[in-house]
């Protein structure tokens, strides 16, 4: 995108009031590198810059019995990197909306391969998670969460950050325009690309906003905005000596924030909601009113402004709408505010009378206020909902409650992480099962403590475990051959060799077929019997691994490295692996086939992997636990080195320093290494 460059920021105490800008370009093409700086005007923002922010932005979709056709529409506009949280409080009963809402979020998830929640805002078991962490402001007299968008969009702010989301943007869902909806999470990504503080917020300013009466007239936005800006800026003006009109955007739907602003403002119920964001902004961190957040101040927060180019249209409620719902309720947050001097305060009164808005000698109605997120025990919260999390998933059975690691890890003063074989180690050596290590994997999960699998199987038999276990962190295939990451994961872009589904692969290892092609040389020229994955059938897989079909499928799916079964006498056996080594290959022994490969190690991968955990995260403490000598690259590579027992109760012989050899054989190990995870110290190499 290219935008004007910031022409004159006002300040207001910490406050960095930037005045609009508008786009010029809504893609400005690819990176061309360039030896002069952008930063003369306009400026560019790059694609990958905005889409590496849109992988940390919850959109909030507030809807509420809205036209269906219209609502799919907007789903469309979505980029696709963006979460979706739809917040509905539409009918439920013989005419079920919330049905027809979530079904068509269903279909559009799986055809675009992309994970959503929905959530009703009446949902008892909300009401009772916010009860519980002490948030009952926002509930009822029977305990649900109240109506209104204002409420829909506070669920959506503890949301995002219960999944560790950095920013949260809202879209209405009445929109006549895909193309704007999309334009709008660009300007969102846009705006926090222009900051460089943990506090910021973008609001949109709609350059038309066109009216269908008999002809499309393309009207400039609109009257009740006009006022709404008119008392804000007064309000700023009073509390300086010069008149300001900086402020265009004080009822702006459409808005984003970083989440570490979001969840410390207090919000009001109704439509004053986005005039009340401002409000509160000013009244927190002008520096007028006392205690301060001395974080906030000493990094300042900036208000970013920009003007949309596709016209806004959407759903027209009427005049009373808004001048009793929408204008009203945000002038009285105006009025309303502890900093809100007489002059401004006389004025509103007038103007309201003069609206017929309030009685000659009325006063000014005040509002509901929703304190800060911040007051919810967000970890709290998180493990409330986790459950309930995953019938809010799309499409089902999305291990959406394991994304809360992530938010709770941030949490935490030393992260810790554990990168785990699964052959032999988290999975019993024979029957392949994890059952003894289940309640392990939940301690970790609870404690935010990522799980990252490093192992000699496929993607495809990774993810198998992966989901049934709710396990969301990145993960290590066939034998670090390459790293998959999900889309979502990082904060920062990092460079991958491609996209599969919603996973950057960072590729260490040669292809499949590059490996094949080398092994095929041996072939009939080694006296022990050699035979690869590639030549069996499923069914011989099956049958020599003890896999179930499914998984024997799975396993011959090999992307990077092919699976070899040697059978011969001991000097057979090391002239063929010398053999592959002449081919050019090397090898690694997982206790009962041989793993070759081009490139790409377990160390490695972890190493590479650990980098980007500390880049986003912070420094970690790692632990390895493994069982074989082909995780003696990994558990190197690691702070606190464990071994598990193999089938017949005795630990294999590895050259790695530090190594701790657990009691238990595979999971009965893994769980007992577990435990010192989450007990032990996590003190550095
Ligand atoms: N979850 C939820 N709960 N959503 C709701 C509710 C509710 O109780 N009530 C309305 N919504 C949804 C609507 O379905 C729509 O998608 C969105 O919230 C906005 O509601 P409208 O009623 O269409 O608002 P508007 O068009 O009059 O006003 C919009 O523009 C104003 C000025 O910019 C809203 O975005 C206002 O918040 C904004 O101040």
């Amino acid at each position: 995108m290219r935008i004007e460059s910031g022409k004159q920021v006002e300040h207001f105490g910490a406050v960095r009031l930037h005045p609009v800008r508008r786009v010029l370009e809504l893609d400005s093409g690819v990176r061309i590198p360039s030896p002069i700086k952008d930063s003369v005007e306009p400026q560019r923002i790059d694609r990958d810059v905005i889409a590496g922010i849109q992988r940390e932005l919850a959109i909030v979709l507030p809807i509420k019995d809205e036209d269906v056709k219209v609502f799919e529409g907007v789903l469309s506009g979505i980029p696709h990197d963006c979460l979706m949280i739809v917040m509905s409080n539409s009918r439920r009963g013989e005419i079920d909306n919330l049905k027809k809402e979530r079904e068509i979020l269903d279909r559009f998830c799986i055809a675009t391969k992309r994970n959503a929640l929905i959530v009703h805002q009446k949902d008892p078991r909300l009401g009772e998670a916010l009860a519980d962490c002490g948030y009952s402001q926002i509930l009822d007299e029977k305990g649900l969460v109240r109506s209104g968008k204002a409420e829909g969009m506070l669920i959506g702010i503890l949301l995002a950050m219960a999944l560790g989301k950095e920013y949260v943007g809202f879209i209405d869902t009445d929109n006549y325009i895909p193309g704007a909806v999309w334009e709008y999470a660009q300007h969102y990504a846009v705006g926090f690309s222009l900051s460089d503080s943990p506090y910021v917020m973008t609001r949109l300013l709609w350059r038309y906003k066109p009216k269908m009466s008999g002809e499309l007239y393309f009207r400039k936005w609109g009257r009740v905005s006009e006022i709404t800006n008119k008392y804000v800026n007064h309000f700023i003006s009073a509390k300086g000596r010069f008149e300001t009109d900086i402020i265009k955007t004080a009822n702006a739907g459409e808005h984003a924030m970083s989440l570490q602003l979001a969840k410390k403002l207090t919000y009001a119920t109704g439509y004053g909601v986005e005039t009340q964001e401002l409000m509160s902004i000013f009244e927190q961190f002008s520096g007028l009113a006392s205690p301060v957040d001395k974080a906030v101040m000493e990094k300042g927060v900036d208000i970013i402004q920009t003007e949309t180019i596709n016209p806004h249209v959407h759903e027209e409620r009427g005049e009373e709408h808004l001048l009793k719902d929408i204008l009203m309720p945000s002038l009285s947050v105006i009025y309303h505010n502890p900093l809100c001097e007489d002059g401004t305060r006389r004025l509103i009164t007038r103007h309201l009378i003069e609206l017929e808005c309030i009685p000659r000698d009325g006063e000014v109605p005040s509002l509901l206020m929703l304190p800060p997120p911040e007051t919810v025990d967000a970890v709290k919260f998180g493990r409330l909902m986790d459950r309930t999390l995953s019938d809010y998933a799309i499409p089902k059975g999305w291990p959406v409650g394991v994304s809360l690691p992530p938010a709770a890890r941030k949490t935490r003063e030393a992260a810790k992480l554990v990168f785990t074989d699964l052959d032999g180690t988290l999975l019993h050596p024979v029957s392949y099962s994890y059952a003894a290590a289940l309640d392990s994997v939940r301690k970790l999960q609870e404690a935010g403590i990522p799980i990252v699998f490093c192992s000699a199987k496929t993607m495809a038999e990774q993810q198998v475990y992966r989901h049934e276990l709710g396990i969301a962190d990145p993960f290590i295939i066939e034998n670090g051959a390459a790293i998959v990451v999900p889309k979502d994961y990082f904060r920062f872009p990092f460079s991958f060799s491609r996209i599969v589904d919603d996973y950057f692969v960072i590729e260490l290892g040669a292809p499949y077929q590059e490996v094949r092609s080398k092994l095929r040389k041996l072939c009939g020229k080694q006296e022990a019997k050699v035979t690869c994955f590639g030549d069996l059938t499923t069914e011989e897989v099956s049958k020599v691994t003890g896999l179930n079909l499914l998984m024997a499928a799975l396993a011959k799916q090999r992307e990077y490295s092919e699976t070899v079964i040697i059978e011969g006498d001991k000097k057979q056996l090391q002239s063929t692996l010398a053999a592959i080594e002449e081919v050019g290959l090397s090898y690694t022994f997982g206790g009962r086939f041989y793993e070759a490969c081009l490139g790409g190690d377990k160390g490695k991968a972890v190493k590479i992997l650990l980098e980007l955990f500390k880049l986003n995260f912070g420094d970690a403490y790692t632990v390895g636990i493994g069982d074989s000598l082909n995780d003696a690259e990994m558990l190197t590579a690691v702070d606190s080195p464990m071994i598990v027992q193999t089938g017949d109760k005795r630990w294999n012989k590895l050259n790695v320093k530090n190594l701790k050899r657990v009691s238990g054989i595979g999971p009965e190990g893994w769980a007992r290494a577990a435990s010192e995870v989450l007990g032990g110290s996590s003190h550095k190499k």
